[in-house]
């Protein structure tokens, strides 16, 4: 028995496997995180380290995280390294009692950190935590090509990205019916983008980051690699159908077969963003 063979770990892994096949991290792009079920922390306990790292101050601080547990990718790591060598390349780290600063408990073996975009995961899983009544446990960022190039065609408000997006593709309005938000383009890495993009996610549980990436939230990896799959798809079909089109579209889906998706799928579309 190993940790990897622990059902969380293992579906962890597969989820940057899935996320490297489909092409959405090159080099160490994207990162992702995972707040852990206290049942699962103690089966990951006896694997952790005698002495775990030092407490690491995060700058940023929520209240609804203090002594949580995270697995997370770790900064500069690549996400087709993580299946050959987990403990190498993921760690789980330790909230502290005041929720500000974490330390790693297991993984990273040859040394590093969390991902450089921790505090955005941190602060976007305190209001996902709270917006869901604690059922939303990941937050996944991937640098998915044709998102990211409809940041160079499309102003930047959400409103333009969740039409575009809606009417893509007939599953859309389904499976995002709050829609997107838009991040302006902004340094990674620091607070600043951070505090912008848990903004966006008290309200939406995806945020484009413009010219960088996309970041995903959801109760479980399956729903989060799905709802980052059926967006990136969403997009694709859109480059292509502009492209083929050379810019021009023949036709799409109108703003009421929108309202009759959401009216026969029981679902609540953000009303402000249909004509
Ligand atoms: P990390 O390697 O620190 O996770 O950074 C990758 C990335 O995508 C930054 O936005
Ligand atoms: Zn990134």
């Amino acid at each position: 028995m190993a940790i990897t063979d622990i059902e969380v770990i293992e579906n962890y892994i597969r989820m940057c496997s899935d996320g490297w096949d489909q092409g959405w991290h090159e080099r160490n792009g994207g990162n992702l995180t995972y707040r852990m079920k206290p049942e699962e922390v103690e089966q990951c306990r006896p694997y952790f380290k005698e002495i775990p790292g030092p407490w690491v101050n995060m700058g940023v601080q929520a209240d609804n995280l203090k002594g949580e547990y995270f697995i997370s990718t770790g900064s500069g790591k690549y996400f087709r390294n993580v299946s050959l060598a987990p403990q190498d390349n993921i760690c789980i780290v330790e909230i502290n009692d005041a929720g500000d600063s974490w330390r790693i408990v297991w993984g990273l073996e040859k040394g590093g950190r969390p991902t450089s975009e921790f505090s955005s995961h941190f602060l976007n899983h305190s209001v996902r935590k709270e917006a869901t009544g604690g059922e939303n446990r990941v937050i996944y960022h991937a640098h998915p090509a044709n998102l990211i190039a409809m940041t160079y065609i499309l102003p930047l408000t959400a409103r333009d990205f969740t039409r575009a997006l809606w009417k893509s593709a007939t599953e859309c309005p389904v499976v995002f019916p709050g829609g997107v938000g838009v991040v302006p383009w902004m340094v990674p890495g620091g607070s600043e983008i951070a505090l912008a993009t848990s903004k966006l996610m008290k309200e939406y549980d995806a945020a484009v980051w413009a010219h960088h990436g996309l970041f995903c939230s959801g109760p479980d990896f399956d729903t989060t690699f799905g709802l980052m799959h059926t967006i990136e798809k969403a997009a694709q079909i859109y480059i292509l159908a502009l492209s083929a089109g050379q810019g021009k579209i023949l036709q799409t889906i109108q703003d009421d077969e929108l309202r009759a998706i959401a009216r026969d799928f029981g679902v609540v579309l953000r009303e402000e963003f249909l004509d």
